[in-house]
């Protein structure tokens, strides 16, 4: 039996309480240590919320990273989604935080879009879904601002002839006992996602391959993703290129209780085509630090540090660091309590998704301009 608190980690699942500090030791993971922080703050000239506020804290070799950044030598970003649905905020906000890095590194970034991956995990999903949600997630992706210029979005099944090549050499070199161990495959799992490591592999070398510029990536995405890099550092100077580099991030919460935003429980995670009525809905039925009644919470107090609706001004709706600490003062010490926070948040989540709507829209004549150029 799994008890119900037992923390799972995989790319595919994320269960139980979550103690970040344990993944950085059971992954081999380096923590995102203050001496970084100072050193992205001096190369930066200032630092995204989401690194003041610690959402990103582990690495691997972001050191190596800055330190060609600081002698001007390249590299690239990548990142990615597994389009098996509609996207929520939770996953905006590692792609905000790469759009941040984008526009302080100056580089180009890869974004892998895996209809092929879905399709071979998901029981449900037909092929043609999980690709019509690839070209859907795309749109929220340029939503957010990236150019056409530096971004090259790869959609795996339109693009495997750019990718299979790479792919065949990675795979070559992982056994399937590696593969097993990392990913916990078993007999019955199908062959299609046994294969399909490699394929997440590729972008870490394919601006090498198609520029002849061989440089490392940096991959900014939360921690569930790192088993995929484990095996692809591995193989990487095998093939004569670099290891790529990763800063992982927590992972955003729904608004339950407990765990990750997941589309598998749609009233606890905001979709960016949710209407303003279903936005008010959620966050009025949110987990929150709040006392069974007003009178009891005006007098002892919430706790901010298991309120979803707090976590989302933290990581996202409030940029301001002395609002935020007046918030977290004003919750213990009963001077705000959650129907005041749950009006703020909805007007905030919905005055974003307003505009973030509408330049979703604008994005549907432009997704030809990001395709990967080759
Ligand atoms: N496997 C990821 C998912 O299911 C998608 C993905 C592909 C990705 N490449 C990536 C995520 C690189 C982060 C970074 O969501």
């Amino acid at each position: 039996m799994v008890n119900e608190e037992e923390m799972i980690v995989t790319p595919w699942e994320v269960r139980g309480k979550i103690d970040y500090e344990k993944l950085i030791r059971e992954f081999g993971t380096q923590p995102l240590t203050d001496e970084l922080m100072e050193r992205m703050k001096k190369d930066f000239g200032d630092l995204h919320l989401q690194l003041r506020r610690r959402l990103f804290f582990s690495h691997r070799d972001f050191d190596l990273i800055l330190d060609r950044f600081e002698k001007g030598q390249g590299f690239v970003l990548y990142t990615g989604r597994g389009p098996s649905g509609p996207v929520h905020i939770g996953h905006l906000v590692p792609w905000i935080f790469t759009k941040y890095l984008q526009e302080k590194f100056h580089t180009n970034l890869y974004f892998q879009m895996t209809d092929d991956e879905k399709f071979v995990i998901e029981d449900e999903m037909a092929l043609d879904e999980t690709t019509r949600w690839g070209y859907e997630n795309a749109l929220d992706l340029i939503a957010l601002g990236f150019k056409p210029e530096n971004t090259n979005i790869i959609f795996d099944v339109k693009d495997i002839g750019h990718l299979y090549d790479l792919a065949l050499k990675v795979a070559k070199k992982v056994t399937y006992s590696t593969a097993k161990a990392v990913f916990g495959f078993q007999d019955s799992t199908n062959i299609g996602w046994i294969f399909w490591p490699a394929i997440q592999a590729v972008p870490c070398f394919i601006h090498a391959k198609l520029t002849g510029e061989n440089v490392p990536v940096l991959i900014p995405a939360a921690i569930d993703q790192d088993p995929y890099w484990r095996i692809t550092r591995d193989v990487a100077q095998k093939l004569g290129y670099h290891k790529p580099a990763q800063i992982h991030c927590r992972f955003v919460p729904g608004l339950g209780k407990g765990g990750k935003m997941s589309a598998s429980e749609p009233e606890t995670c905001i979709f960016t085509t949710d209407t303003p009525e279903q936005v008010k809905r959620k966050i009025w039925n949110a987990f929150t630090g709040g006392k069974p009644t007003v009178k009891e919470q005006r007098k002892t107090g919430g706790d901010p540090y298991i309120c979803t609706v707090f976590q989302y001004f933290l990581y996202l709706f409030e940029e301001d660091d002395e609002k935020i600490a007046q918030l977290d003062e004003d919750c213990r010490t009963g001077g705000v309590v959650c129907g005041d926070c749950k009006a703020l948040l909805t007007e905030r989540v919905n005055r974003f998704l307003k505009d973030h709507q509408k330049k979703r829209e604008d994005a549907r004549k432009d997704v030809q301009k990001f395709y990967l150029k080759a």
